[in-house]
Parts: C-alpha cells; sequence; structure tokens
C-alpha cells in the first residue's frame, strides 16, 4: 500500500508542477486573504460570485442594477484595479452601504480552481489505492488540473481580457451571455473605468445621478445622540421649520386648497399658530390665518384664479423670509442638499 502511496505523491507532484498556475494562483488566494485579514476588519465591499451561486444571486437581489467584474485573480492588471472597484463597491453594497439597493457591485474569478473539488478526488484515490484500483489515478488527476470552475461562465460573457466589467439589470445576468458584436443587448460593458472616478462617472451618466466617492451616510447617526443638548434640539428645529416651509410650498404651488378643504385649512393654521414649535412658524401661520379672507375669498374658485393674488400667494412664506434652505441636519440624506434616503 505504501508503495501505491509514493506513487500517487510522485504523480501528484509531477501534475502539479506541470501546472505552475495552479499553484501560483492558490498561495497567492492565501496570501491575499491573509492581507485582508491584516489590513482591516472588513471583509470586501464587492461580493465575490462564481459559477454555483452567480444566477441565485443575481435572481435574489433587491438592487435595481448589476455592475459584474470579470477578472482573474493572478492578473497584475486585476490587482492594481481592485481598490478602485471597491472605492465604488463601498458606496452601493453592505449593511453600511451609503446609497443602498441601487446596485449590487460583483466579482467573478475567472481564473479560480476548484479547492473543494480537489479534495474530494483526493478522498477518491485514496479510496481507490487502498482498493487497489491504482490505475484510475492518473485520469483523475488529469481532470483535477484543468478545472477551472468559472470558465464556463466566463466564456458566457465572451471575457476577452480582464478586467471586464458589464452593467445590467441582475435578472438579465440570471442564465444570460454577451456577444462583442451584438446589436441590442440588456446587458452592456463598462468600456470607461479603469478607475473609481471614471466608474463612478459612468454609472453616474448611465443613472442621471450624482454619487460622489466621498458621500458619507448622514442622518441617523445624529439621530442616536444626545436629546438634552440644546444645541442639537435648535438644529431640529430648523428642520421642522423647513419641512413646514416645503410643505406650503406645495400646497400652494399646486393649487392645492380647494372650497372643500378650505376650512380644514384654517383649522391647520390655527393649530400652528399655537403649537408649532418654531416661534418664526407660528408668527408667519398667525399672518397668513389674518390675511387668508383677502388671499382665499370665499368667491375665490368661482373667478379666473389665474389672476388674483397669484403674486402674494406664491411669495408667501410660511415660516418668514430669513429661513435659511438646505440646512437638515437630523433629516439629512447621504448629500448636504437632499433629505432622508437619498
Ligand atoms: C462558490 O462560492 C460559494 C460562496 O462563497 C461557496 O460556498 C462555494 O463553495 C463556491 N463554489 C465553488 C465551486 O467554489
Ligand atoms: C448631553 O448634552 C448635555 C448638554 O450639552 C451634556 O451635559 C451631557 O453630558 C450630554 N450627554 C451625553 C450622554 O452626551
Ligand atoms: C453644502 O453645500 C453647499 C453648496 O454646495 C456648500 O456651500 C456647503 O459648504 C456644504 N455644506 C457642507 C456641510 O458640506
Amino acid at each position: 500500500m505504501y508503495s501505491y502511496l509514493g506513487l500517487f505523491l510522485c504523480i501528484l507532484f509531477v501534475c502539479c508542477s506541470a501546472t505552475p498556475f495552479t499553484i501560483i494562483g492558490s498561495r497567492r488566494s492565501i496570501l491575499r486573504e491573509i492581507n485582508n485579514n491584516d489590513k482591516s476588519d472588513h471583509p470586501d465591499y464587492a461580493v465575490e460570485l462564481n459559477a454555483t451561486n452567480f444566477d441565485d444571486v443575481l435572481k435574489d437581489t433587491p438592487a435595481t442594477f448589476a455592475v459584474v467584474e470579470f477578472f482573474a485573480h493572478w492578473c497584475p492588471a486585476c490587482r492594481n484595479y481592485k481598490p478602485h472597484y471597491e472605492k465604488v463597491a463601498r458606496l452601493f453594497n453592505g449593511p453600511d452601504a451609503v446609497h443602498p439597493g441601487i446596485i449590487l457591485m460583483t466579482r467573478v474569478d475567472c481564473a479560480s480552481k476548484v479547492c473543494a473539488s480537489s479534495i474530494f478526488f483526493l478522498h477518491n484515490m485514496w479510496f481507490r489505492v487502498y482498493k487497489k484500483h491504482a490505475l484510475m489515478i492518473g485520469t483523475s488527476l488529469f481532470t483535477f488540473s484543468e478545472a477551472q470552475i468559472n470558465n464556463k461562465l466566463c466564456d458566457q460573457f465572451s471575457v476577452v481580457h480582464y478586467p471586464m466589467l458589464f452593467w445590467g439589470r441582475p435578472p438579465k445576468f440570471v442564465g444570460g451571455s454577451w456577444e462583442p458584436k451584438q446589436e441590442k443587448s440588456d446587458i452592456c460593458v463598462i468600456d470607461d473605468a479603469c478607475t473609481a472616478d471614471r466608474l463612478l462617472n459612468w454609472i453616474n451618466k448611465e443613472l442621471g445621478s450624482s454619487f460622489g466617492l466621498d458621500d458619507q451616510r448622514f442622518g441617523n447617526e445624529h439621530l442616536s445622540s444626545n436629546i438634552s443638548d440644546p444645541g442639537q434640539i435648535v438644529k431640529a428645529i430648523y428642520d421642522v421649520e423647513e419641512a413646514t416651509s416645503t410643505a406650503f410650498d406645495i400646497i400652494l404651488g399646486h393649487k392645492m386648497i380647494k372650497p372643500e378643504s378650505r376650512a380644514s385649512l384654517i383649522k391647520f393654521l390655527q393649530l400652528l399658530v399655537v403649537h408649532h414649535p418654531s416661534k418664526r412658524c407660528r408668527k408667519g401661520s398667525a399672518e397668513f390665518l389674518m390675511s387668508f379672507d383677502d388671499l382665499y375669498p370665499a368667491d375665490f374658485w368661482s373667478t379666473n384664479e389665474q389672476e388674483i393674488n397669484k403674486g402674494s400667494l406664491s411669495d408667501l412664506q410660511i415660516c418668514g423670509k430669513d429661513l435659511p434652505h438646505g440646512q437638515w441636519i437630523f433629516c439629512r440624506g447621504s448629500k448636504n442638499d437632499t433629505r432622508g434616503f437619498r
């Protein structure tokens, strides 16, 4: 039996030295893992996919769009590109994503070899050695050294160089493919993405968005803060003022006041005069209320409303003219002039 084992180890050695990429590749991926653990405690933001989970992940993602990067772990350009890709992935992937649910950023290693299946073959071969069917070893090993798990996937997308990036809606990638000369395709190549800036520019152009690499998540971390801090309460009132002002801009700007809603609006203004947390909104509401009959006379809707008081209505600032705009503190979005989850 030991001589069989010797033969087996010998064949294994010969086969492996004949396929240097296998060895270099796996050593590099081990190094890469060690590096990652050393350098940072968060895993990559981009989701690593392989032939096994590719379809499932893209089918299940709630994101509206997907980016798939095909690369090879041994390719120097890909390794240089990784930090760029990660910088963009940080914005969209993971629990702390600045802009969650919009884009799923993924990568597929076209040169990935099968570790799991090599162990399987080893077991298989041990078994055969034990049962003295040693002749099977050679063929098994040959199959193993050729096995690149994502080959078929990369071929389907006609990956001709590394890295190569694709863009599309996630379901279009499921069982999908791409051909260089295809006229119309639901999946397209991102052709100008060699730095993080250019990749994000490409995405912004595609979506008409204005995401920035420095976008930060605002808002929620402030919310958990200190409600007995007077400074924060003052800021919170800015938000309420601005929200009130925006609401009235919408109500007046879209002529939402109708004969049947007139009475409700008067009641609402009466409430604001007494209870609004901001002094200037209380004052503005009171002024609006006092001039309400002039602005909205009972026969307002029967006359030509285009002419009547148009100027004075659009000028009306319920919380005063000095209200600073775009100052969202607690309700701020990911950018300084946006709100909520934007
Ligand atoms: C594919 O990736 C998943 C998740 O990382 C892993 O569990 C699985 O073993 C991989 N498949 C192969 C064939 O390597
Ligand atoms: C909350 O703010 C008040 C006033 O600024 C301060 O005295 C107090 O220490 C703060 N509490 C916490 C938990 O930060
Ligand atoms: C918000 O944007 C305005 C205009 O773009 C700028 O002047 C201001 O400094 C920004 N504020 C912060 C906190 O970034």
